[in-house]
């Protein structure tokens, strides 16, 4: 029975989550600051086991940005992944200034983009520029 829970998402299962699919997970540090800091958090639980989580950061009256989408790998292909989207989607829905447009962007590999585009989401010319600032 899977259980969805919003903005509980702890630093230590998002390191363990992260790790299941990519390398180099921040520290235990970074990603306290950053769970604090995130707009909204969203887990699925299989029992007591997380399995998936997203998250958003942004201002909400005009943009915000979908980060670190990730159902763990024995559950992918099962529906988590619009789960995930969907919730992101209608908390953005929620809380933005009603009748207004809040522009949600992402950034994605190539073999990503098709199940982003299930979601509405498109490709325009920008590119994506990056600098990793060191901080003190
Ligand atoms: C990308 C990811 C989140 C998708 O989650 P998932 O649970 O496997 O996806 P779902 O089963 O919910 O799929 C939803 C829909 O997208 C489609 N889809 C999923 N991944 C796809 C892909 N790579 N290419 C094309 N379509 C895809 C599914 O077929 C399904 O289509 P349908 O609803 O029309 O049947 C998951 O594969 C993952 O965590 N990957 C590793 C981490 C990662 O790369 N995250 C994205 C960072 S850019």
């Amino acid at each position: 029975m899977l259980r969805i829970v919003h903005d509980r998402l702890t630093a230590e299962e998002f390191i363990t989550l992260w790790s299941s699919v990519w390398d180099g997970a921040p520290s235990i540090e970074q990603a306290e600051l950053a769970m604090k800091n995130s707009l909204f958090r969203v887990t699925v639980f299989d029992g007591d086991k997380p399995v998936a989580m997203a998250r958003m950061i942004g201002d909400l009256g005009l943009c915000c940005y979908i980060k670190d989408v990730i159902v763990l790998p024995g559950y992918q292909g099962k529906g988590i992944g619009r789960i995930l989207m969907e919730e992101l989607i209608g908390f953005v829905r929620s809380h933005g200034v009603p009748g207004t447009a809040v522009s949600a962007e992402l950034c994605a590999m190539p073999d990503k983009m098709p199940f982003y585009a299930k979601f509405g989401f498109s490709a325009n010319e920008a590119q994506r520029m990056r600098l990793f600032i060191k901080a003190k």
